[in-house]
């Protein structure tokens, strides 16, 4: 596995201007401000280890500044009384402005996160785009009903007139994580914004950057003050805030699974509606009819991508076992040429995990692994300046309970394992407290559909991985979380009914 450490400058103007700040402060009612006791905290270059910026770190005080804001936006002023069409408008603005500047961001990005260059510039900058272009066009179709009713005790020579309609819910508390934080953003602030809410932000410490650039366009686009906030800070402390404060009606989160529970405890003082999107270890099933080729690449492509820190990656790779030994040959192939580097040089295929911890965490699960009896066909190794890389990593010789199996370990591993019988991978692929994405490898149209009717999980893929698009649902069931990001439904997540019965 090639690895060289190279670590280019960023070239965008914008970029350059940004990171040159050095410190960066909250956005709250449509203007930068420090932490109300000047607090700060760092964020690095995971790759180097270098400090590339200071960020204010948001505490109760802020956070009730930010709620204050929202709330009043949400309720006086322009966002109030804007029409749907005209909240769209601004949602294809931002979009326009992220497109124009999408080196820039894609290189913030990079610095802050670690990833390579071509995953935000071509894949996660692009799915936030057509999230807002997406949502802005729902916000005009949004519409209640009216409903025929069968109240028959009103006055006489009166009738009844009962319709619905579709309210934002309130002010929204969006919490987002550290993997692919642009994208992850847009699917919780788009349809927020489409359905008329105003939100307060709280995104990653490790990844804050990118969220104030944006909270900049959104200016720029010419929302009003106070519809979004951003908040930077710690989980405990901002997020923890956020999903507490009375002054919420709806948190929006994605992350942790042991998080999203520690966010339901938080919203139960004020019966806050809450969505989670959270963790999975999702399962790639090969069947022996397979075009090996295509398979090959997309399971490795469904753990390696991003380093692994995604949500839905192809964790538990589970091959027939008469094509076992070819895709573990064309896996280990895949995984021993991959080129580890800093993100911003474009010859990396792979940079480092987002921070030591998480680093530290992937590699207590590989020796804790190899301690219970898997082995390692590649992989396994943490290094780098900062202890922040991991080769990718494939094991084998697993048991259903060892830890690497059951429990998401975010980082470029994948257990594999053969199998012989239909119905046992299928028993192995729903043995999980997770239940969020799946995929089937198969040139068999009856075996495909069959099998993604089988699987317990928010999303089937058959014969790719982890293919996103704005108008597909995302989400999970069991412990994967509450509810479904992206896709036309999504918008509902942000809107209460109201009935409207009249005797006219
Ligand atoms: P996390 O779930 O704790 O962090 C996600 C967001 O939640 C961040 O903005 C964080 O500040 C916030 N947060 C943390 N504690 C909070 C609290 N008590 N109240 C409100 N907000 C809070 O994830 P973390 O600790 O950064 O990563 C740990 C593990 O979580 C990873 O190894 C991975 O397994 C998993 N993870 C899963 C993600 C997914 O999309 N499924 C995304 C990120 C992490
Ligand atoms: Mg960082």
């Amino acid at each position: 596995m090639p690895f060289d450490l190279i670590a280019p400058e960023p070239q965008t103007d914008l970029a350059k201007a940004f990171l040159a700040r050095q410190t960066h402060h909250l956005f709250v009612n449509g203007k930068h401000v420090p932490a109300q006791d000047g607090a700060t905290f760092e964020t690095l270059d995971p790759a180097t280890g270098k400090v590339i910026g200071h960020v204010a770190r948001g505490q109760k005080a802020d956070v009730d500044a930010a709620v204050l804001a929202a709330r009043a936006a949400l309720e006086t002023g322009p966002w109030a009384s804007m029409t749907p069409g005209a909240r769209g408008q601004l949602l294809w603005k931002v979009a326009q402005l992220l497109e124009s500047r999408i080196d820039a961001f894609a290189e913030i990005e990079t610095l802050d996160q670690g990833k390579p260059l071509f995953v935000g510039r071509w894949a996660e900058i692009p799915g936030a785009i057509e999230q807002f272009r997406f949502f802005g066009g729902q916000a005009s179709k949004i519409t209640g009903s009216t409903i025929p009713t069968g109240v028959t005790y009103q006055p006489q020579g009166k009738q009844v007139f009962a319709y619905t309609v579709k309210e934002p819910v309130g002010v929204v508390g969006a919490i987002v994580p550290w993997n692919a934080p642009l994208v992850l953003t847009a699917m919780k602030l788009a349809p927020a914004l489409a359905a008329g809410c105003t939100v307060v932000l709280k995104p990653a410490e490790n990844t804050s950057l990118s969220a104030l650039m944006l909270a900049e366009l959104f200016a720029e686009a010419g929302f009003p003050d106070g519809v979004l906030n951003v908040v930077t800070g710690f989980g405990a402390e901002a997020g923890g805030e956020l999903s507490r404060h009375h002054g919420v009606d709806k948190v929006a989160f994605t992350g942790s699974t042991s998080t999203g529970r520690a966010i339901l405890d938080a919203a139960k003082g004020n019966l806050k509606r809450v969505s989670l999107e959270l963790g999975g270890k999702s399962p790639v099933i090969i069947m022996p009819d397979a075009d090996l080729e295509l398979a090959i690449q997309g399971a490795a492509a469904a753990i390696f991508f991003n380093a692994g820190q995604v949500c839905v990656a192809g964790s538990r790779l589970y091959v027939h076992a008469s094509v076992f030994d070819k895709v573990m040959e064309g896996v280990v192939a895949i995984a021993s040429s991959m080129k580890l580097g800093h993100g911003l040089d474009q010859t990396t295929q792979m940079g480092p995990l987002v921070s030591q911890l998480q680093a530290d965490k992937v590699a207590t699960y590989l020796s804790d692994g190899k301690r219970a009896g898997a082995s390692t066909l590649v992989g396994g190794e943490q290094f780098g300046p900062n202890g922040t890389f991991i080769s990718p990593t494939v094991v084998t010789g697993i048991k259903a309970d060892m830890a690497i199996v059951k429990e998401e370990i975010f980082g470029p591993v994948v257990v594999a394992a053969p199998f012989d019988d239909v119905d046992a991978v299928i028993g192995w692929a729903n043995d999980s407290d997770y239940g969020l994405a799946a995929s089937v490898w198969t040139q068999n149209l009856s075996h495909a559909h069959r099998l993604a009717g089988r699987i317990k999980a928010g999303t089937v893929w058959i014969n790719t991985h982890a293919m996103y698009d704005c108008t597909l649902p995302i989400g999970g069931i069991k412990q994967s979380g509450w509810g479904r990001d992206s896709g036309a439904d999504a918008v509902e997540n942000y809107l209460e009914v109201k009935t409207v019965c009249a005797v006219i």
